[in-house]
């Protein structure tokens, strides 16, 4: 029976409570109730995740008292778009959600994400809550309060920050994840590790897939990373939160380039990483072996460390500029000087990037 593992979170404007562990989902009616005064509630999920565990999440919340529509989008990137986030809307005022009532996004980070913004934006703003069903949602995308949809010209262009009153990481749910989907998140994991906790990249050099306790641990510690991070720059100003963009330069390029369809997110992460990794050796003194360690410790969890070999580099060179980041035409690329601590820096010039694109 589900022994939690409880991390806080404390914002700006608001504190609230990410728990780990098993057999939560179970408990749902519960741990809303803690939190949550409203009845009504939409759970918003998708095609590949209602069958295995909306029914489960709908009748602990009605027997919790709650009364919950389940409204259920298809599965994928594709409906991460204002269009869908109105569709949401709409199913949410026929069925009489007013501005007591919260939204529970369950899913991945597409869910997390358009579910926080229906939430951000019904009735001028109600509480969300996230029960995150991809260990990429668990350690990154349901922390920090963004939310945001897509538009034809980019990914997360529209959004808000809109912090969770909630975040139940129910680890039993990730047995159903396809492998490829539970790897990808090793990306993030080991870029929380680069710039920030040197001691968790050297367990996870010695990492075996070692049951549901060190499991739980692991997510534990990225989601503190991630939290603590976020504390210091909710709303993205002072260049902390930008940190978490390490290897995101480069690695949403690469998506870009292959069209969203070639790389995961973790995976296109993993090559950015590296490059931020070469560009860190040139602009941060970043010692060479440590680049090694990085390659090493992507490898052990099945990322790529080099891009196919005849996939078009031009392309991610052109990507780079639709980048956020870019603005503006100045350049604010983060570095690591050592595994366990990263900085913003402004000496990195586009030649820098396109020969570390070049060597990848
Ligand atoms: N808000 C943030 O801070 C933030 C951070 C990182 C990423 N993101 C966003 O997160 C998204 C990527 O998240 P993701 O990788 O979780 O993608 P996703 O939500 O598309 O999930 C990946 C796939 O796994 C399926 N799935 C989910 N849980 C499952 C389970 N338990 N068993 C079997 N299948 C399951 C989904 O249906 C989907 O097909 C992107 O849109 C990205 O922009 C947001
Ligand atoms: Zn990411």
């Amino acid at each position: 029976m589900g022994r939690g593992a409880a991390v806080e979170i404390r914002g700006a404007a608001s504190c609230y409570r990410a728990l780990v562990g098993s057999g939560l989902i179970a408990q749902i009616g519960k741990r809303v109730r803690k939190v949550l005064h409203g009845k009504r509630c939409a759970v918003v999920t998708d095609t590949n995740v209602a069958p295995l565990f909306a029914d489960q999440v709908e009748r602990g919340l009605t027997s919790g008292g709650f009364h919950p529509i389940v409204i259920t989008i298809p599965a994928g990137e594709k409906s991460k778009t204002l269009e869908q986030a109105s569709a949401i809307c709409d199913q949410m005022i026929a069925a009489g959600l007013d501005r007591q009532s919260f939204v529970i996004g369950l899913g991945g980070g597409v869910i997390g994400d358009i579910s926080g913004f229906v939430a951000a934006i019904y009735h001028r703003g109600i509480p969300h809550i996230q029960i995150p069903t991809t260990l990429l949602a668990m350690v990154d995308s349901s922390i920090g309060g963004k939310t945001a949809v897509n538009t034809a010209d980019g990914k997360n262009l529209i959004g808000a920050v809109h912090q969770p009153s909630l975040v139940l990481g129910d680890i039993d749910v990730l047995k159903t994840l396809p492998r490829r989907e539970f790897n990808q998140a090793f990306a993030e994991i080991i870029k929380h590790a680069i710039i920030a906790d040197a001691k968790m990249f050297a367990q996870l050099q010695s990492w075996e897939a070692s049951g549901a306790l060190a499991l739980q641990s692991l997510i534990k510690r990225n989601i503190k990373i991630k939290s603590a991070i976020v504390a210091k720059d909710e709303r993205d100003q002072t260049g902390e939160r930008a940190l978490l963009n390490f290897g995101h330069t480069v690695g949403h390029a690469i998506e870009r380039a292959g069209k969203y369809r070639k790389f995961l997110h973790g995976e296109a992460l993993s090559l950015g990483i590296v490059a931020a990794c070469t560009v860190s050796i040139k602009r941060a003194g970043l010692p060479s072996g440590q680049r090694d360690a990085v390659l090493g410790l992507l490898h052990r969890f099945e990322l790529p460390t080099r891009l196919p070999k005849n996939f078009p580099r031009e392309k991610i060179f052109n990507a780079l500029k639709f980048d956020k980041k870019f603005e503006g035409g100045k350049i604010r690329f983060v570095v690591t000087p050592g595994i366990g601590t990263a900085r913003l820096s402004s000496d990195v010039t586009l030649d820098d990037i396109r020969n570390a694109i070049g060597e990848l």
